[in-house]
């Protein structure tokens, strides 16, 4: 069976503790770890910039995985990529410039990764193939932590795996060891979690059930 990799999200993590929560996440079996920016605009919630990126590259060595939930990324990749970040992923409805954002991810070294949100669908960034190594499939609305799962996610898993069997396909969003079953059925790579980690005690059990390892 193929390895899934777990790349939970910082999101729902006590901001005062950074440091160690997210060295506990690299005790605790995290494959990746997943940097939620929000800009108040493309989503309706702010989180945080490079500054934490920064600071979180200096507590771990694992890759950092970049959400960019921001309009027009591409003023920012590269104070992103500075900063630390492994893979920077976008939201193909955050701007017009999706191939030069993608090619400007790789220009500074970096994975790069494309995300749609549950309305949009996946044969959207088929114009694009051949330029991103992730597609980040949103089974929530972006912005906050802790909402419920989307089921029409899981199709649309199957559909990107079909569409680019060779890029990574990540999913994001009201994952748990219930629902983290039907994405790993239909192909997913990798997947986010946020509360589901964060907000119980025994965070390597979590990771282990959400994993099915
Ligand atoms: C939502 C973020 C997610 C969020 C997931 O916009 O992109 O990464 O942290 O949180 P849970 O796992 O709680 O849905
Ligand atoms: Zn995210």
């Amino acid at each position: 069976m193929k390895k899934i990799f777990i790349s939970p999200s910082i999101l729902s993590a006590d901001f005062a503790r950074l440091e160690q929560e997210c060295k506990s996440l690299e005790k605790c079996g995290a494959d990746w770890i997943h940097c939620d920016v929000m800009d108040g605009n493309f989503v309706p919630n702010i989180t945080f910039g490079m500054p934490i990126v920064r600071s979180i590259r200096r507590c771990v060595v694992l890759p950092l995985d970049v959400h960019l939930m921001i309009n027009e990324p591409e003023r920012y990749v590269k104070q992103f990529a500075e900063a630390g970040a492994d893979i920077i992923t976008f939201h193909l409805e955050a701007t017009k410039n999706v191939s030069e954002t993608l090619r400007l991810i790789h220009a500074c070294g970096k994975k790069a990764g494309i995300s749609v949100k549950p309305n949009t669908p996946i044969g959207a960034i088929t114009p694009y193939r051949g330029l991103f190594d992730l597609v980040l499939i949103m089974s929530v609305e972006p912005g906050f932590g802790g909402q419920e799962f989307i089921p029409s996610a899981v199709e649309k898993i199957r559909r990107a795996k079909e569409l680019f069997p060779n890029v990574l396909v990540e999913v994001d969003g009201g994952i748990n060891p219930e629902t983290s079953k039907s994405v790993i059925d239909a192909g997913a790579d990798v997947l986010v979690a946020g509360s589901a980690i964060m907000s119980v005690p025994d965070r390597q059990a979590a990771i282990n059930k959400i994993c099915h390892r």
